[in-house]
């Protein structure tokens, strides 16, 4: 039997698959992220976490065909990470250092963009050629297929929907340095950003919370959401006016929420797209966060994606 893993590397924690060669995910585990000025503790410790599972587990490092890797950020083709603006680390080639930290095969792509691939191979995107994968959790982040490639753009930063400027006025950064991205206000931080904004008194507010409260018909909580979703409804209309993707899947922490997501954002999504694109279809991802596992998985086992 052949093996491989799937490595998803988040704000605060990096998920580990062991899949076999047919995509059958066998175990998982999670570990902790550790934010250090080189960034490469994050592939140390995922790299050691290998390791000892291999030891446990008695399988031999012929027997594993490689590591998928997903990162927060923009990945060229080469492996380069360029900026992580959710982990504060970054510059150096993660396929290059973590191959060399293992002895395995390494192929590593934007978190994003991988959970893109998962969901389309075994979850909500599957019949889906073309979509696009949007996930709202730390940061938001946007991964494209096109007839079942991703697509990453000349410099691995294509997808980046996060960063879509969505406000000419705001006058707080994101953390990628420009102000009024998409992730200030529809990322889990965002949620909460605008939340405060609405209801000061509140402590102790997460992009939970709020939704749990306008699915009560809380009024304040409701115009968070739909704030929110104004702000991802409308930048959506922009990606199907660029790409007319079959299908967009919502994915990410914030998803959870799941209906009255969906319909917030085809609220503000379809007045603002042109009628040829108005019935796109909007489901929440069904892997949950084992998506960007799959995905991981996906990527190494398929040289064609
Ligand atoms: C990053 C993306 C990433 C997303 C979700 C954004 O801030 O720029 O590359 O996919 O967060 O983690
Ligand atoms: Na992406
Ligand atoms: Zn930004």
């Amino acid at each position: 039997m052949k093996y491989c893993f799937g490595v998803d590397i988040g704000g605060t924690g990096i998920k580990v698959g062991l899949f076999n060669s047919d995509g059958v995910m066998l175990d998982k585990w999670v570990i902790a992220t550790k934010r250090t000025e080189d960034g490469k503790d994050v592939l140390r410790d995922a790299a050691a976490f290998i390791e000892s599972k291999l030891e446990e587990k008695a399988i031999s490092k012929e027997e594993v065909i490689g590591i998928g890797v997903g990162i927060p950020g923009p990945v060229k083709d080469n492996g380069e990470v360029l900026e992580l603006p959710n982990l504060g680390i970054g510059h150096f080639n993660i396929e290059e250092e973590m191959s060399k930290m293992t002895g395995l095969k390494v192929k590593a792509g934007n978190d994003a963009n991988v959970a893109a691939l998962g969901e389309q191979w075994m979850g909500s995107g599957k019949g889906f050629d073309s979509m696009v994968m949007v996930t709202l959790g730390t940061g938001v982040g946007g991964g494209i297929i096109y007839k079942g490639k991703i697509v990453a753009g000349s410099g691995g930063a294509g997808g980046e929907i996060g960063h879509l400027p969505v406000d000419y006025n705001e006058t707080s950064s994101c953390g990628c340095g420009k102000k009024g991205c998409l992730e200030q206000y529809a990322s889990a931080t965002g949620i909460v950003r605008i939340a405060k904004k609405y209801m000061p008194n509140l402590d102790d507010i997460s992009a939970k919370t709020v939704f749990d409260m306008a699915k009560e018909g809380d009024e304040l909580a409701l115009k968070v959401v739909d704030e929110a979703c104004r702000y991802l409804g409308i930048a959506l209309a922009q990606v199907a006016q660029t790409l007319d993707p079959e299908a967009f899947v919502i994915g990410g922490g914030v998803s959870k929420a799941g209906d009255i997501l969906i319909d917030h954002i085809k609220k503000h999504y379809i007045p603002n797209v042109m009628d040829a694109l108005k019935d796109r279809v909007f489901i929440i991802a069904s892997l949950g966060n084992d998506a960007g596992m799959y995905g991981c998985a996906r990527l190494i086992l398929s040289s064609d994606v």
